[in-house]
């Protein structure tokens, strides 16, 4: 893998980054060496500013001294990436709360991507912020996840093109981005004593290929390890991870920093960590801050080789240069109306129309009579909770602490975006006259239902970090209500607002179903412009929908509700057979598909043509075969091999066409995406073989295929 790690900013009398840092870091002294490598919190929940930290620096996530006199700046880091947090860090701070990253990704859209990291990169740099807690790029394994709203995709390809791209867009404003939780860290039930067990050649063909993927293509200046352990050692200590993979194999020649309170020993720090973060919660959970004294020492011992410390140093000092922290100008202009406009454009692409019988939507502009039903649609729309919340522009219409067991309890919270979906449905259908219920009694929604043309009931849960659900059912008795409007009015429409799949009991009941995600600052807009029609949905699903968990590869999530600190196990014998891919090798047929989506025009696909030499290559008409303009998702797949199901998303292309407009969409799939790891000599294989290539509109509906031969090879 040749990584791209390109040289930005100005003319450099110091040669390249490397050679910058370098001769930078041999002029430190120790003492200047050892503060570079721990990051301590402005503060911790409810207490003063911690010590280290100055007066004149804001408080955030992290804070590293520089050293001045060798023209090091100080580094401030800020969550995360879905805008710039502020959890009781600066008191009045607020930022453009963008939609979910799920949201992103469900537009399928990297050049989106970029710009949404653009938009948080600028407003972090008008912070003096140096570095963005951003880019998460688990795989969407378990619909369960409580962070899974902070990620993007079950395929490792979305996932990698939609992180890199936003990865990019922070980056470009001189802002170090992360990617993070390296890897697997794909559950929150006990996460700091998480054992995620995987097969190392299915842990290469997904997980690790999306952060592969995304660090070859975006150049992230940090990776952050994940807390929990793979095959039973940390990831934030595991030497295979770090050094021989991340840093030898793929040549990351940035750093490598801890999650927050992830790094139980120094010893982590030979293995390949090169900076501990949020060093008082290591003092607190593991009794220590371990790049402290404990780590001085072992150099003294002689445990930590003076290379390897230079080392350290010289990657985080490298990545400091090559994003151009170091010589960016004053905070830039932040432009919140433009930045207010990239949130809607993220949320109306982001959309998703997974059912619509009768074509109950678009509402159109008719004068007709509208029941708003629950999902606090009065009040806004929901966000996901824990470190990547964002106070939006002006700030929150509504929080409400929900508590919990566990560390994570005393920050859980229903928090809504003031984006009342009530006001903008008024706004958007003027004509029309709606009224609205709150859904705490489905019988009393059920009287405003009945006595209206059209009811459209909306449902959110609050997927929170620290969290894993215990089923995938709608919280609060929402299903009940669902099934009440439903009951009094055919023609009912549910608009999920959520940060997972959910369960779908009333699915033959309800002609039109919408799922919004958590749809940010402006998200009651777009899902109010979707509904009447001023707006084509034209999101796709990144994850699948199940029918119920025992679809799943662990119906049972092992462990579930153990108290706070219990060592868990996780086996994850799907391996890289995650979402779509499990589906096509169990034969099972899910509720709503991985890149599944509805607009209120249509497409086809015609004239597939396929070869294969190194890879496999594919271009594919796509025509809009409707009455309106509108978008959509070209997908391309490997669906088998020799007739073995092995289903591989090769390439995907959004397309905006009018009617009766094509175009022509080609596909050069990376041949990592369909290999196998052949861990015993660490490459990747392709099989001689039938190769079966689909082109469509979701992994289920592909209309076309063709199949080519290709040679079996290794690289
Ligand atoms: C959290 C998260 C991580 C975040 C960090 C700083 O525990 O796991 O994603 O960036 O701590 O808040």
């Amino acid at each position: 893998m040749q990584v791209r790690h390109g040289e930005t900013g100005g003319p450099d009398e110091g040669g390249s980054p490397d050679a910058w840092a370098a001769r930078v870091e041999a002029q430190m002294t120790d003492e200047e060496r050892f503060s570079l490598l721990r990051s301590v919190m402005g503060r911790l929940p409810g207490m003063d500013r911690d010590p280290r930290v100055p007066e004149d620096v804001p408080l955030a996530a992290g804070h590293v001294p520089g050293v001045e006199r060798l023209g090091v700046p100080p580094m401030t880091m800020s969550d995360a990436g879905l805008g710039v947090t502020n959890p009781d860090f600066r008191e009045g701070d607020t930022a453009t709360a963008l939609p979910a990253s799920i949201a992103l990704a469900a537009s399928f859209d990297p050049a989106l991507a970029r710009r949404s990291g653009a938009v948080v990169g600028r407003e972090a740099r008008s912070r003096g912020f140096t570095v963005q807690l951003a880019g998460g790029a688990n795989l969407v394994r378990d619909p369960r996840n409580g962070r899974n709203f902070e990620y993007l995709s079950e395929d490792p390809l979305l996932t990698a093109r939609m992180a890199a791209a936003s990865v990019d867009g922070i980056q470009s404003e001189g802002v170090v981005s992360t990617v993070k939780h390296f890897s697997l860290n794909c559950n929150e039930t006990n996460r700091q004593w998480l054992d995620a067990v995987i097969d190392p050649d299915a842990h290469r063909e997904s997980d690790l290929l999306a952060f592969e993927l995304a660090i070859e293509e975006s150049a992230p200046g940090a990776v952050m390890a994940a807390y929990n352990k793979v095959n039973g050692t940390y990831a934030a200590g595991d030497a295979y991870l770090l050094t021989d993979l991340l840093k030898g194999e793929w040549g990351y020649p940035g750093w490598v920093m801890s999650d927050w309170g992830g790094t139980p020993d120094w010893s982590f720090a030979p293995a390949g960590l090169d900076q501990e973060s949020g060093a008082q919660i290591d003092a607190w959970v593991w009794s220590g801050e371990a790049f402290g004294e404990p780590l001085r020492e072992a150099l003294d011992r002689g445990e930590l080789p003076r290379e390897r410390l230079a080392d350290m140093v010289r990657r985080i000092l490298r990545s400091i240069r090559a994003v151009g922290v170091d010589r960016r100008g004053a905070g830039p202009e932040v432009d919140l109306d433009a930045h207010a406009d990239v949130a809607l454009d993220t949320a109306r692409r982001g959309i998703v129309l997974l059912k619509n019988e009768g074509d109950v939507l678009p509402l159109g502009q008719d004068p007709q009579t509208v029941a708003v039903i629950g999902g606090n649609a009065l009040v806004g729309v929901p966000a996901g909770c824990g470190s990547s919340l964002v106070t939006p522009t002006g700030g929150f219409a509504a929080t409400l602490p929900l508590g919990g067991p566990g560390i994570m309890g005393s920050v859980r919270t229903l928090s809504l975006l003031p984006s009342s979906p009530l006001a903008e449905l008024r706004t958007v259908l003027p004509e029309a006259t709606i009224e609205y219920d709150p859904g705490m009694s489905p019988a009393s929604a059920a009287l405003l239902a009945a006595r209206c043309d059209v009811a459209v009931v909306f449902a959110h849960d609050v997927s929170s970090e620290g969290y894993d659900s215990a089923d995938l059912a709608l919280p609060w008795g929402q299903d009940a209500l669902v099934e009440a409007v439903a009951a009094a009015n055919p023609r009912t429409v549910v608009v999920l607002e959520t940060g997972n799949p959910v369960t779908m009991p009333w699915i033959d009941k309800v002609p039109a179903v919408v799922e919004a995600w958590y749809p940010g600052q402006r998200g009651g807009c777009a899902i109010a412009e979707v509904l009447a029609g001023v707006v084509e949905p034209s999101g796709r699903l990144p994850v699948t929908f199940p029918v119920g968990l025992e679809q799943h590869p662990r119906p049972e999530l092992p462990d579930a509700g153990a108290p706070w600190g219990t060592p868990t196990t996780i086996r994850y014998d799907e391996g890289a057979e995650v979402g779509y891919r499990w589906y096509a090798r169990t034969g099972q047929t899910p509720l709503f598909p991985f890149g599944h989506g509805l607009g209120y025009t249509s497409f086809a696909v015609g004239d597939l043509e396929v070869s294969g030499d190194e890879t496999l290559r594919a271009s594919v008409s796509v025509t809009n075969t409707g009455g309106r303009p509108g978008s959509t998702v070209a997908q391309v797949y490997l669906t088998d091999v020799d007739g073995e199901p092995r289903q591989r998303l090769l390439g995907f292309e959004r397309v905006e066409l009018q009617p009766g407009e094509s175009c022509r969409v080609v596909v050069t799939a990376d041949p990592r995406v369909f290999a196998r790891d052949d861990g015993v000599r660490s490459r990747w294989v392709v099989d001689g073989g039938r190769y079966r290539v689909a082109a469509g509109f979701s992994a289920t509906d592909l209309p076309l295929a063709a199949v080519v031969e290709l040679e079996g090879r290794s690289f």
